[in-house]
């Protein structure tokens, strides 16, 4: 079994452990209780494929540390310089993995004990009850259970703060296994265009593609301060979550996001190996 952490050890998530085993500090928990209310608020869209969007995702005081906070890019690494990079060879999206033990990156300790804090409420078990709730019919499909199983199935959570810079772009897919529900917090801050969003998608029927190519865009997250889009990832014949990143442009863009996945399965060092946010 994980052991228990000690609230605010920044060395504590060596790797993604079992929810229920983390003890909260008093701003952790006070995190929790305030996204745990606003997921349970937020309106859920069921097509194509479950996803909610909410504002207001953070107590006001703890966004704007989130903002003031935020690492420098030498705290980050490229999420993958092969894949995401521009035209100079300088990488698209950069990653710190909050759950992979890099915020050891984070030179300030106030900053490590901080974004330690918001580890620990992204990887807490009401946390993750509180989404699986809101969304049982397709991670019960995802999960080949019923919906009234899923609070009970294990979820392995995994935290990585993400920035994007002009140039990155993620075409449409589905995510996928060990994949169950993907979480991203926008950390816009004031005067961000709203359109750096993820979209939703659909694939046009066979015919239709020949004019318009074979994904639609059906809407698209507004990028918006302290906001959540979430949605459950299904990669089936009947239920694909088709989604991804419009190309950015614009050289002052820089894309701040939080981004909370669990999973079906223990899957150390994800932030590394997986590649496909
Ligand atoms: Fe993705």
């Amino acid at each position: 079994m994980p052991v228990a952490a000690a609230p605010s050890e920044a060395t504590s998530h060596t790797r993604a452990a079992r929810p229920e085993t983390r003890v909260l500090s008093a701003r952790a928990q006070r995190i929790v209780d305030h996204l745990v209310a606003r997921v349970a608020a937020a309106p859920i869209e069921n097509e194509p494929y479950q996803n909610f969007f909410q504002t207001e995702a953070f107590p006001a005081d703890i966004y704007a540390e989130m903002r003031e906070r935020l690492p420098k890019r030498d705290s980050y690494l490229p999420l993958n310089i092969k894949r995401w990079k521009n035209a100079a060879g300088q990488s698209t999206r950069d990653r710190l993995v909050l759950s992979d033990g890099e915020l050891d990156r984070i030179p300030l300790q106030e900053d490590r004990a901080f974004w330690s804090d918001v580890t620990d409420a992204m990887m807490s078990a009401e946390l993750q009850q509180a989404v699986y709730a809101t969304m049982k019919e397709d991670i019960a499909l995802r999960l080949k259970c019923r919906p009234d199983q899923v609070l009970d199935q294990i979820a392995w959570p995994t935290a990585m703060l993400v920035r994007d810079f002009e140039d990155y772009r993620l075409r449409p897919h589905p995510d996928g296994p060990p994949r169950v529900v993907t979480m991203m917090f926008y950390l816009a801050k004031p005067g961000d265009p709203d359109d750096l969003g993820t979209s939703v998608y659909v694939e046009r029927p066979l015919l239709s593609r020949i004019v318009g190519g074979r994904f639609k865009e059906v809407s698209r997250f507004p990028f918006l301060p302290n906001s959540v889009a979430t949605f459950v990832v299904n990669d089936t014949p009947q239920r694909k979550s088709w989604h991804g990143r419009e190309l950015i442009e614009g050289a002052s863009i820089v894309r701040d996001s939080l981004i909370v996945a669990w999973l079906s399965q223990d899957f150390p060092e994800f932030g590394k190996k997986h590649n496909d946010y």
